[in-house]
């Protein structure tokens, strides 16, 4: 399974790639807001650094709603450097547009996806990645994991190429349940990551090991 960030924040994205298992980075609007990146120049610039940075797909999410228009902002962004991924919302003009991008060669991730039925269309117009949204569906009281499992089924009975991407990540436990339900890439939250690191008896194992070191030298 392959790991991306969840955020716009460079520190963060830096901290993610030092560890050395960085795969890629996902933004949506809400991230880049929280990071003060406002205007088409300052979103650019931004997205270059990030893909500068990690040698790994980048998520650029499209402002549009109407095909037209987002196929002129993805055009853009994909414009931008080679490892950006059009992030494009799971509607009408958007499937279409997705369509569109895959038949003139640029790679889309599919977003706010909250369903199977929406993770086969997603595959059908040929997106690289469908994102559905754990978290959200664990706070509206569904199962976000569940969902990760059934799509992972459908798609490989049916041959999707679509990689299932696990967004929403809330926590650590999060990433272990879609690494186990079949999910291709999780994104997640710095902390999240982290998180992997932890276990008391790792703590309590590794000061005894030092101890008993620093005691019989
Ligand atoms: C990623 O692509 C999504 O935009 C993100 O994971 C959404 O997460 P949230 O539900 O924590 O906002």
């Amino acid at each position: 399974m392959k790991f991306f960030i969840d955020t716009a924040s460079l520190a963060q994205i830096k901290e993610a790639n030092d560890l050395g298992i960085l795969d890629g980075v996902t933004t949506n609007p809400t991230l880049m807001a929280k990071e003060g990146i406002r205007g088409e120049e300052a979103v650019t610039k931004h997205y270059r650094t990030i893909c500068e940075t990690v040698n790994g797909d980048t998520s650029a999410e499209v402002l549009s709603t109407s095909f037209d228009e987002i196929i002129a902002e993805g055009k853009k962004l994909a414009a931008i450097h080679k490892n950006i991924v059009v992030k494009v919302p799971m509607i009408k003009d958007g499937v279409k547009a997705m369509k569109w991008f895959t038949d003139n060669g640029i790679r889309t991730n599919c977003t706010l996806v909250f369903s199977a039925g929406q993770a086969i269309l997603a595959a059908k117009a040929g997106a690289a990645y469908v994102s559905p949204f754990i978290g959200r569906i664990d706070d509206s009281n569904w199962d976000g994991v569940e969902l990760i499992s059934q799509i992972a089924e459908i798609y490989t009975i049916q041959g999707f190429q679509t990689e299932i991407l696990a967004a929403s990540i809330r926590s650590s436990l999060h990433i272990v349940k879609c690494a186990e339900a079949g999910a291709d890439v999780c994104t997640c939250p710095l902390e999240a990551i982290l998180g992997l690191l932890k276990h008391p008896l790792t703590d309590i194992g590794l000061a005894k090991f030092l101890a008993d070191a620093k005691a019989s030298k």
